[in-house]
């Protein structure tokens, strides 16, 4: 398997209630490494950037409002296998859907207000990060 990185984004709803650090926990102790991470607000203009992909589906107003809203977390993660590892970890979107003890299942409220962002494939991950990190805050891999 090879080392690979992903994105993460640890949403306003997890950052209100005081679970970014339990969930950046959860996610060292399985097996990822945080090669960077930073507390941020999100701007308009940034979310509708990032879910750009989104724009014509009927919730991205809702979306935008929610990740603007308050700070959120973004890190990036590494370990072998990292895109599908952290998926994986993460739970289905909607967490009436996630298992047991993924961390939508345990931190998320709803389809709309879901706890945390994950890349959904490798070249993804390459775009996310460079979207929210400069170079100089991502050690090479
Ligand atoms: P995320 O993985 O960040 O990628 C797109 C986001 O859109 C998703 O998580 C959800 O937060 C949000 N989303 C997806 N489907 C819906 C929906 N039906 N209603 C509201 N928000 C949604």
């Amino acid at each position: 398997m090879a080392l690979e990185r992903t994105f993460c984004i640890v949403k306003p709803d997890a950052v209100e209630a005081n679970k970014a650090g339990h969930i950046l926990a959860h996610l060292e102790a399985k097996g990822f490494t945080l090669v960077a991470f930073k507390k941020t607000t999100l701007s308009r203009a940034t979310a509708e950037g990032f879910y750009a992909v989104h724009k014509e589906r009927p919730f991205f107003g809702e979306l935008v409002e929610f990740m603007t809203r308050g700070p959120v977390v973004i890190a990036v993660l590494e370990k072998d296998n990292a895109v599908a590892d952290y998926r994986a970890a993460m739970g289905a979107t909607n967490p009436a859907n996630a298992e047991e003890g993924t961390l939508r299942k345990l931190y998320a409220k709803s389809i709309g207000e879901n706890a945390v962002h994950g890349s959904d494939s490798l070249d993804n991950a390459r775009i996310e990060i460079a979207w929210f990190f400069a170079g100089s805050e991502v050690t090479a891999l």
